[in-house]
């Protein structure tokens, strides 16, 4: 063979590899409102940049008359490519080839992109769309799968690893994605659960649809899977670039510093006055984030999801930092179950991957009730607890208003080691909240006022005095727990100073195989 009929031969294999499962597969994908897998490729990666690895694997299996149908790429697109210019490591599911189902090959190539961005120090991103285990191979396909897991489990902590979910992802396979950091799903194309509604209804005979059972919406409103629900496939792409902004390579770096041209010392006049005087009366803590950092640009995760707790990513000065924030305006801001679960994973990874946390504290407390204790809030309580004491990055903590109990302790307190806690003026930093508190210490002498206009003025002053004495910032200042009193709307400057103070920190914890947080 010549050597132009051999070039020939390789571009013909690659516009075979290509073209997938075919024509008509394909125009199935996009009558579905679904791109293709190289089509959401191409979306996401810098224009050019990708390189792609094993085009020409062909499955194994020469049963169920499979030897006779052979796909180029076995189903699934694997490579690198850049995201404003930083490498990234890819893989994207094709539905059109045997419905994406995974094969032990398969498999096998989405390990060498996994093995090879832990080499480099790399984010991995996986783009799933896959009927699951590929039927007609058995156990090497379980064996492929728990090969996935375990190196998911490897990378954990070392590179980010984002799943978007642009289509099925049922059965075991959704437990790859869910040992990743961040979960995407595109709203009515996609689906992830355990076990689907045919099975659900033979065992339980609950009768439910795949999108009540597994939705985009459930997952980022329920069950708190997903930590961005998007409309459609091209917002998931451009978010996955935005989210990777945010953060380094690997853990061994710190997060890309952007060029900021908003002051850092700009006032926030409004701020001074969004605190309501009536202490009960909510507010949204989204207002306040805004207000302060760069350019009034958050990317919330989870944002449907415990609403209580506000978590996501912004810049103050170019500086990437993790926010989380207690939300007045839902639940009046209580931590909870989800709520805590949802905060401790958060802190955890702005832990793993060096980005400063900031914390907005107004919380009233740990919700009460037998819901919440049967539910284990001890131990999902301890979870933020942990995550918060654990965390050896720059931590800087702001108080806004409440501040009470065992909520005080856990939302980055100066003794779990934060290290810049301020307070605004209108913050109550106490045991309880004055009503509760007058109750306990109060309540015989309440009682044996008869007159019910006597007993309520008796118990406002008595809820004025405490607060007066218990219920400012100035108590927790005296004792050197809150480094300074500060003015509402010069509070990006003050954390812009304190996060620069601290961009040098440098904190351990003991030697250790690993911590046993409460799981
Ligand atoms: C082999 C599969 C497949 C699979 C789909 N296909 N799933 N081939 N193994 N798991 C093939 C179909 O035969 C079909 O081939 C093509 O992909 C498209 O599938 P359709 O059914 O036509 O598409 P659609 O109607 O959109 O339905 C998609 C689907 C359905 C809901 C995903 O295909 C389905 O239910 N598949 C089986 C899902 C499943 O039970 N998987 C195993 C889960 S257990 P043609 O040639 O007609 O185009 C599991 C364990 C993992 O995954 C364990 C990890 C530890």
């Amino acid at each position: 063979m010549s050597i132009e009929s051999k070039i020939q031969e390789l571009l013909n294999k690659r516009l075979e590899a290509k073209k997938g499962g075919g024509e008509k597969r394909l125009a199935a994908q996009h009558a579905k409102g679904k791109y293709s897998a190289r089509e959401r490729i191409d979306i996401l990666l810098d224009e050019g940049s990708f390189e792609e690895f094993d085009m020409f694997v062909t499955h194994r299996t020469k049963e169920f008359g499979l030897e006779n149908q052979q796909y180029l790429g076995d189903g699934v697109i694997t490579g690198h490519g850049t995201i404003d210019g930083r490498v990234v490591y890819i893989f994207s599911q094709d539905f059109t080839v045997f419905g994406g189902s995974l094969s032990e090959t398969f498999a096998a190539k989405i390990c060498k992109v996994m093995d090879q961005a832990m080499k480099v120090g790399a984010p991995v991103i996986g783009i799933n769309d896959s009927g699951g285990a590929r039927i007609q191979e058995g156990v090497r396909s379980l064996a492929g799968y728990a090969e996935i897991f375990q190196r998911n489990i490897m990378a954990s902590g070392v590179i980010p690893q984002i799943s978007a979910i642009f289509g099925p992802c049922a059965g075991g396979a959704v437990y790859s994605p869910a040992l990743t950091d961040f979960i995407l799903m595109s709203q009515n194309t996609s689906y992830m659960f355990v076990t689907g509604p045919k099975v659900t209804k033979t065992v339980t005979g609950e009768d439910i649809t795949t999108e009540d059972l597994g939705g985009a919406w459930v997952h980022g409103t329920k069950s708190g899977v997903s930590h961005f629900v998007v409309e459609n496939e091209e917002e998931g792409l451009m978010l996955i670039r935005k989210l990777l902004s945010y953060l380094p390579q690997n853990n061994l770096e710190d997060p890309p510093i952007a060029e900021c041209d908003d002051p850092i010392n700009r006032l926030e006049d409004a701020l001074n006055q969004i605190i309501p005087e009536n202490p009960n009366k909510p507010y949204d803590v989204t207002d306040v984030i805004h207000a302060i950092v760069d350019y009034n640009e958050f990317v919330e995760i989870q944002r449907n999801y415990a609403r209580n707790i506000v978590i996501g990513f912004a810049r103050f000065d170019g500086m990437p930092v993790g926010i989380v924030a207690n939300q007045p305006n839902f639940l009046a801001g209580v931590l909870d179950i989800d709520a805590s679960r949802k905060a401790a994973r958060f802190v955890r990874f702005c832990d793993a991957f060096n980005v400063p946390i900031v914390t907005l504290v107004d919380v009233p407390g740990f919700l009460p009730g037998s819901g919440q204790e049967y539910g284990g809030i001890i131990i999902h309580g301890a979870k933020l607890l942990f995550a918060y004491g654990e965390a050896t990055v720059p931590k800087v903590t702001i108080t806004l208003r409440k501040s009470y109990g065992g909520a005080h302790d856990v939302m980055g307190s100066k003794q779990l080691r934060s290290d810049i806690n301020y307070a605004w003026p209108s913050a109550e930093i106490a045991v309880m909240g004055p009503s509760g508190a007058i109750e306990v210490l109060e309540g015989r002498t309440i009682l044996e006022i008869k007159n019910p206009e006597e007993r309520m003025a008796y118990i406002r002053k008595k809820e004025e005095e405490y607060r007066e004495r218990f219920a400012n910032p100035y108590e927790a200042a005296r004792y050197g727990y809150i480094d300074d009193v500060i003015e509402p709307r010069n509070t990006r400057f003050r954390v812009i100073r304190a996060l620069q103070a601290l961009a040098t920190k440098k904190d351990v914890n003991p030697p250790k195989k690993h911590s046993n947080i409460p799981l």
